[in-house]
């Protein structure tokens, strides 16, 4: 019956965090590869978690971009800021995706959908380290990178490296180099290998991995087999107390192998 059912999933979502050695894991049924509604899924999961885990009173919440942070954002609603005040900002600057997935429109999104405060961080892609240098001193941009960084809670996608490569313009040269480096997967702009070893970082300013080890909550909202060896490479050098919402597609691929 439901129960047994529902009691399996539970067993299977415990399997899968005992496995990737994170916080918790929830996993929503379907296959986000084939099955379009399951993205919407996650979303509304993660929706749910997050009325349930965020801390009351104010926090800073940065925001990483992709499909499936669209998802989530459109699944928010003006609940989760009862009795909280939260401030949403990207949690680094653009990394050339098309605007509808940038950072930086999935805060305002989240923002909008919640009634909350969000700010914008508005950094061009391929930009020189000294263009950076000089950026970092502008007083508006320097105030949100404070806010970046003094964020309590983190809510990102995970990507299979060489689709987010491509889907970032990266040139030709450089996906080859990632190739021969076995990049597996990307978050926050880190490319890793499948024992989670970085091998491309894209030079942006705003959150750097080792600022999410202090974080209050970290939620990663990845699905589909497409992303297992993704997923199970990222859990390497991932934030122990990271949630991870996926679905069964991914779920299965991973603790198959
Ligand atoms: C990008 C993020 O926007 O989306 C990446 O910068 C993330 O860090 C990726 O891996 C995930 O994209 P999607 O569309 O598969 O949710």
């Amino acid at each position: 019956g439901t129960i047994d059912l529902l009691l399996g999933r539970k067993h299977r979502a415990e399997q899968l965090r005992s496995c990737l050695g994170i916080a918790r894991c929830l996993i929503v049924s379907g296959n986000a590869d084939t099955q379009p509604e399951v993205l919407s899924a996650m979303g509304k999961a993660a929706s749910d978690l997050l009325q349930d885990e965020l801390p009351l009173g104010p926090s800073v919440v940065s925001v990483m971009g992709g499909s499936t942070m669209v998802s989530v954002a459109e699944c928010l609603t003006p609940a989760l800021a009862r009795n909280r005040e939260l401030t949403f900002v990207p949690a680094r600057g653009g990394i050339g995706e098309a605007p509808a997935l940038q950072a930086n429109t999935i805060s305002a999104k989240m923002a909008e959908q919640t009634g909350s405060q969000y700010h914008s961080l508005f950094i061009p892609e391929s930009i020189s380290q000294e263009a950076i240098d000089s950026l970092r001193l502008d007083p508006g941009i320097r105030d949100v990178m404070k806010l970046i960084k003094s964020s309590n809670i983190v809510i990102h996608g995970i990507g299979e490296a060489i689709q987010m490569a491509k889907r970032r313009q990266m040139s030709p040269e450089l996906i080859e180099t990632l190739k021969k480096r076995q990049a597996v997967g990307e978050a926050f702009g880190y490319f890793f290998d499948k024992s989670g070893q970085i091998v491309y970082k894209l030079p942006r300013i705003g959150l750097q991995l080792e600022d999410l080890a202090e974080m209050d909550f970290v939620l990663a909202v990845a699905g589909g087999p497409q992303k297992a060896a993704a997923i199970q490479a990222y859990a390497k050098i991932a934030p122990k107390q990271t949630w991870l919402i996926t679905d069964e597609g991914a779920a299965d691929t991973i603790l198959k192998k």
